[in-house]
């Protein structure tokens, strides 16, 4: 017998509160849905589910196309998750609110474990399946993602040459051109420990914001501090969280790597490049260089 019910036996409680139907956010629970809506459902207009579901414009009769063009969808749309929980992030730095940003990044790690997850349908493609569909996607390429530049540019990896290919695209390239100008998160992250008392250079805190971040010395040796320092400061915490981001980001290179190498061998991609060649130089980058390099000296 648990023990409410024992306690009831003692003292009967008065007549039981209705209990709230369990409720799902779409619809009511404990009663036959409605059916009857003026417009589109509630539904609908929240999720827009048919553009969502509408936006499959296949190139080929491929039927293992699908599978290639959605789950680019997919991964375009936890860029832009990603992206908000970045700058989200960016901007609580900004005003001293760490637990905010440390939600955010939190956050950010869970959508970047289900970004990885997203490889799986692709991550076997044979070079005989790809090619079935690779010609009709004409010079296409991930590399004109947009939403995935503004990611790169967030961790610090800025390039206005990056920005030529959107020039088409207004909203895009004006998208594009604020987030050049803007700190990265990796900015935000070395203004707080220059307010936290850390050794920060000038130069660092005063850099051109459009350049690609380029590790310092100092950098490091502030990171060193931390680390060497009380486990339980929240810059520990803030390093580890960012971490993880960065150790995520590197995963999504090596499969997006060893997907492109399973796919395509070393022939050039149709974006215009080397192919796995230029890939492997990207993947080699280290997202929050010092963040790296410092445990060495720890
Ligand atoms: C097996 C399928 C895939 C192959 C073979 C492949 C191949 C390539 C290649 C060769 C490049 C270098 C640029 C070029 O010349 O095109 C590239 C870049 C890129 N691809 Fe893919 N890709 C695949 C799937 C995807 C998917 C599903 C996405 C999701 C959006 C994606 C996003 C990107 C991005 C963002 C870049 C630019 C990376 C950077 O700037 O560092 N790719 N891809």
């Amino acid at each position: 017998m648990s023990h409410s019910s024992s306690a009831s036996q003692a003292s009967p409680s008065p007549e039981p509160a209705p209990q709230p139907a369990p409720s799902c956010p779409f619809g009511q629970a404990e009663a036959d849905p409605n059916l009857d809506f003026k417009g589109t459902t509630p539904y609908e207009d929240y999720v827009q589910a048919e553009l969502l579901t509408h936006a499959q414009h296949l190139l080929s009769d491929d039927p293992g196309e699908m599978a290639f063009l959605v789950t680019t969808q997919v991964m375009e749309l936890w860029f832009t998750v990603i992206v908000h929980e970045w700058h989200t992030a960016a901007q609580a730095l900004r005003s001293e609110d760490l637990p905010t940003a440390m939600d955010a990044l939190r956050r950010s790690t869970y959508e970047l474990e289900a970004l990885n997850a997203a490889w799986k349908p692709l991550a076997r493609l044979t070079p005989a399946q790809f090619n079935a569909y690779r010609g009709a996607l004409g010079e296409g390429s991930g590399f004109q993602s947009a939403m995935y530049r503004r990611l790169e540019f967030l961790l610090g990896e800025k390039s206005a040459s990056m920005l030529v290919p959107h020039r088409g695209a207004p909203r895009e390239y004006a998208e594009l051109e604020k987030a050049l100008h803007e700190p990265s998160l990796w900015d935000e992250v070395l203004r707080l420990l220059d307010r936290r008392g850390y050794a920060i250079p000038v130069s660092v805190l005063h850099r051109d914001p459009t350049l690609k971040y380029e590790p310092h010395p100092a950098v490091e040796a502030a990171w060193t501090e931390i680390y060497v320092g009380d486990p339980e400061n929240e810059l520990v915490r803030l390093g580890e969280a960012l971490t993880d981001v960065a150790e995520l980001v590197w995963r999504w290179r090596n499969d997006h790597l060893v997907a492109t190498r399973r796919a395509m061998g070393a022939k050039m991609g149709t974006g215009g490049s080397s192919g796995v060649a230029w890939l492997e130089k990207r993947a080699r980058k280290n997202v929050f260089p010092e963040l790296w390099t410092a445990r060495s000296h720890v």
